[in-house]
C-alpha cells in the first residue's frame, strides 16, 4: 500500500458497536506506512477505550475541543492542518447530520469543519436509519460537497436486522483510504457501475433474466480501481468476488438497481452502464407458484426504468457510459442508443457470436462516441477494461478541461 506511506491519517471514531473494528483498522494503516492519529466523540468512548486506542496508534488520542491540556500540545487548528486525510470510521447518522448541517459543537466535527484535507467516511449504523430520507439526504448533501463514502456494506446487522448499513471490512477501508492517494489516471475520480443480469419475478420460483455473467462489468470495476478510481460496483445476481478495493452493493430487480444507482448518482464522476438490464417486467408478481392449467399463458410485461438515460437526464451530470448488446447493425443501434439515450460514449459488442459478449472471458468492442466511431478492440475483457479505463479517463480530462461543451475535434 505505498499509497499511505508517510501519510498522516486522521482517524474519526464516532459512537456505534463498529467501533470495534476501529483498533485494527489504526494498526492496518499503521502498517501500510500512515501515522495515525485518533479522535473520538463522547459516545464512541462508551464502545471502546481510548486507552486502547492510543496504544495502538502510539499517539494520544485527542477527545475534547475544549481540553485546556490537550489544545495547548497540539490545538485543533493545528490538528486539522496536521492531517493528510480524514477518516471517519465508524461514522454515525447523527455524525453524518452534523457535518451535513456544517454543525462543530464537538473536536471530531470541527476538525471535518477547518480541515481542507480529504474527508472519507465509513457509515455504520442500522439499515432503517440508513434508509431514511433524512440520512440519504444528508450523504448527497456530502457527496455533492466532494466528501467521500467508503460504504456501507450490506448483511447481517449487530441489532438483529439485514440491510446496508453495515461497515465496510478493514481491508476494505485501508482500501479506500488508498485510493485518495492513488496516482492512475482516475485518482480522485468516483466511479459508479453496473454490472450482471437483472432478475424480474413472474412468481416465487420463476423470472425472466438474461446470461450476463457480470465478467465485463467486474473487470470494468477492477480496471477502474487500478487506475486510482474510488469505485462503486451495483451488481445484478452473479456469482464473482468484488475486485479489491471496490464497494459492491448486490441487487436483484432494474427497479432495485435504478434506486441504488440515483441514491449514488451524486457522489459520482463517471458512470458506466455494462449490466444487461431487463427491459420490461411481469406486470404481476404472482404471489403462488403457478399451476400449468392451459396450452398457453400470457404474462403481461410493463417497461423498467432506464437507468442510463435517467443518469444521463440528471443534473449535474456524469461522464456517462453505456452498452450496446446488439446482434445485428451494431455500429448503428450502438449510435442510435448515443443519441437516444444522450449518452458520452457507447461500448458496442455483438452478443450474436458465443467466442465473446455473453458469458465469455473474451469480447471485442468498439467505442461509439458523437465524434466517430473506434477501431475495433478484442482480447480479453480484463484487457478490454484496462483499454476503455485509458479512453475515458483521457476524454474525462478533456471534458473537464472544456466544460462548456466546447470539446475540440
Ligand atoms: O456480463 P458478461 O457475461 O460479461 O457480458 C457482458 C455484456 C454483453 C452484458 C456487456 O458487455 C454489455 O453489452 N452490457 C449491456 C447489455 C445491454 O443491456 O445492452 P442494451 O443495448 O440492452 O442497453 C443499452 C444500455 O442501456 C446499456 O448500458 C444498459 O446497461 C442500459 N440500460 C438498458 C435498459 C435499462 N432498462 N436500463 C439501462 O440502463
Amino acid at each position: 500500500m505505498p499509497q499511505l506511506a508517510n501519510r498522516q491519517v486522521l482517524l474519526g471514531i464516532t459512537g456505534g458497536i463498529a467501533a470495534y473494528k476501529s483498533a485494527e483498522l489504526v494498526r492496518r494503516l499503521r502498517d501500510a506506512g500512515a501515522t495515525v492519529r485518533v479522535v473520538m466523540t463522547p459516545a464512541a468512548c462508551e464502545f471502546i477505550t481510548p486507552l486502547t486506542l492510543q496504544a495502538l496508534s502510539g499517539q494520544p488520542v485527542h477527545l475534547d475541543l475544549l481540553d485546556p491540556a490537550a489544545e495547548a500540545a497540539m490545538g485543533h487548528i493545528e490538528l486539522a492542518r496536521w492531517a493528510d486525510l480524514i477518516l471517519v470510521a465508524p461514522a454515525s447518522a447523527d455524525f453524518m447530520a452534523r457535518v451535513a448541517a456544517g454543525i462543530a459543537d464537538d473536536l471530531l466535527s470541527t476538525l471535518c469543519l477547518a480541515a481542507k484535507a480529504p474527508l472519507l467516511l465509513a457509515p455504520a449504523m442500522n439499515q432503517a436509519m440508513w434508509s431514511n430520507a433524512a440520512t440519504q439526504q444528508n450523504r448527497h448533501t456530502l457527496g455533492a460537497r466532494g466528501v467521500r463514502f467508503a460504504g456501507p456494506a450490506e448483511g447481517a446487522q449487530a441489532c438483529g436486522d439485514t440491510g446496508p448499513g453495515r461497515m465496510l471490512e478493514v481491508p476494505d477501508l485501508v482500501a479506500a483510504a488508498c485510493s485518495v492517494f492513488a496516482s492512475g489516471p482516475l485518482a480522485g475520480v468516483r466511479v459508479m457501475l453496473t454490472a450482471g443480469p437483472t432478475r424480474e419475478a413472474i412468481d416465487p420460483v420463476r423470472y425472466i433474466s438474461n446470461s450476463s455473467s457480470g465478467k465485463m462489468g467486474f473487470a470494468l470495476a477492477a480496471a477502474a480501481a487500478d487506475a486510482g478510481a474510488e469505485v462503486t460496483l451495483i451488481a445484478g445476481p452473479v456469482h464473482l468476488p468484488a475486485p479489491a478495493g471496490v464497494s459492491r452493493i448486490d441487487v436483484l430487480t432494474a427497479a432495485e438497481m435504478h434506486a441504488a444507482v440515483m441514491a449514488r448518482i451524486d457522489a459520482c464522476d463517471v458512470f458506466i452502464g455494462c449490466a444487461a438490464v431487463a427491459d420490461y417486467r411481469p406486470a404481476e408478481v404472482a404471489q403462488q407458484k403457478i399451476k400449468k392449467t392451459g396450452e398457453s399463458l400470457e404474462i403481461r410485461l410493463v417497461r423498467n426504468p432506464d437507468i442510463i438515460a435517467d443518469v444521463a437526464a440528471h443534473r449535474p451530470r456524469p461522464f456517462t457510459v453505456g452498452f450496446a448488446a446488439e446482434t445485428n447493425d451494431l455500429l448503428l443501434h450502438a449510435r442510435q442508443k448515443l443519441e437516444r439515450k444522450g449518452l458520452d460514449l457507447v461500448i458496442a459488442n455483438d452478443v450474436s457470436r458465443s467466442d465473446i459478449g455473453f458469458e465469455s472471458d473474451r469480447n471485442e468492442v468498439c467505442i461509439v462516441s458523437a465524434t466517430g466511431d473506434g477501431d475495433p478492440l478484442s482480447g480479453t475483457k480484463l484487457a478490454i477494461a484496462r483499454a476503455l479505463v485509458e479512453d475515458i479517463a483521457q476524454r474525462l480530462r478533456v471534458t473537464r478541461a472544456h466544460p462548456a461543451g466546447a470539446v475540440p475535434t
